[in-house]
């Protein structure tokens, strides 16, 4: 069971993580943040789960995850952040967290366009960001999934090619606390940073710059060359050799 007490003994933010709301089975945190969407005092707060029922993934999937394994977690912001740097968001996310997961257990994982945690070419964790625009600011739901302890018989049969975990990967166990107060310590001092180099930090991460990519934007599939990111937080993809831009996805409530 995720411990609260351990958790904040290694958690050293001033704000993010600092509110906590744990519930042992619920059925997704992104829902249960979701409620605080106009509650400004829970700015930075996050909401943790040693069990998802209905664990929500991008366009529509669901979203697997094994009990007292998986590390499931939602993260509620209320950003003073001007409109057109919104699209910087998820790669603080996908950053902080490559870096939390470093630091705790010296796995180096690194990132696929436009939400993904890789290692050695298996997903272990997934982003889920939803936003609402309420007056003149923006609340963001980001929901993260992580792939931590769990075995390979925890995992699907028809997911498991493509699917690891810090465990099967490292064949040890690691603590899910520690973990997750390294990504919101991350999290914190990217958000307090200058973000001017945050785009070349996330091509450094990427596994596939350069490299031919296949991935959906609203309906569709494209495939081309993966050309890093623009200023904005797009996508550079070159296409017939024309360079086209393409958002991150994030889900507008
Ligand atoms: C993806 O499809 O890769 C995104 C997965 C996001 C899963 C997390 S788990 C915590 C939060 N609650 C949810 O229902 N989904 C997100």
């Amino acid at each position: 069971m995720f411990s609260k007490q351990l958790f904040k003994t290694y958690l050293k933010t001033n704000i993010l993580g600092q509110k906590i709301i744990y519930k042992n089975k619920t059925s997704s945190t992104n829902t249960d943040a979701k409620e605080y969407l106009y509650n400004k005092n829970f700015h930075g707060s996050i909401f943790v789960s040693d069990s998802q029922y209905n664990g929500r993934g991008r366009r529509g999937s669901s979203w697997e995850s094994t009990p007292d394994k998986s590390l499931t977690f939602s993260l509620l912001l209320h950003p003073e952040i001007k409109l057109k740097n919104i699209g910087l968001i998820p790669l603080v996310i996908g950053i902080g967290i490559v870096k939390g997961i470093l630091i705790s257990t010296s796995i180096s994982a690194g990132l696929k366009w436009p939400n993904d945690i890789f290692l050695n070419n298996k997903k272990i964790g997934g982003i889920l960001i939803e936003t609402k625009q309420i007056n003149n600011y923006i609340s963001l739901v980001i929901g993260i999934g992580l792939n931590i302890n769990e075995q390979i018989n925890d995992i699907s049969e028809n997911i498991i090619k493509k699917t690891t975990s810090l465990s099967i990967h490292a064949s040890k166990t690691f603590s899910r606390e520690l973990i997750l107060a390294n990504i919101l310590d991350e999290f914190e001092i990217l958000f307090n940073s200058n973000l001017n180099s945050i785009i070349d930090i996330w091509e450094s991460y990427c596994i596939h710059q350069n490299k031919n990519v296949t991935f959906h934007s609203k309906e569709e599939i494209h495939t081309g060359t993966f050309k890093g990111i623009s200023e904005n937080g797009y996508a550079k993809i070159e296409i017939d050799n024309n360079l086209k831009k393409f958002p991150s996805g994030m889900i507008i409530l």
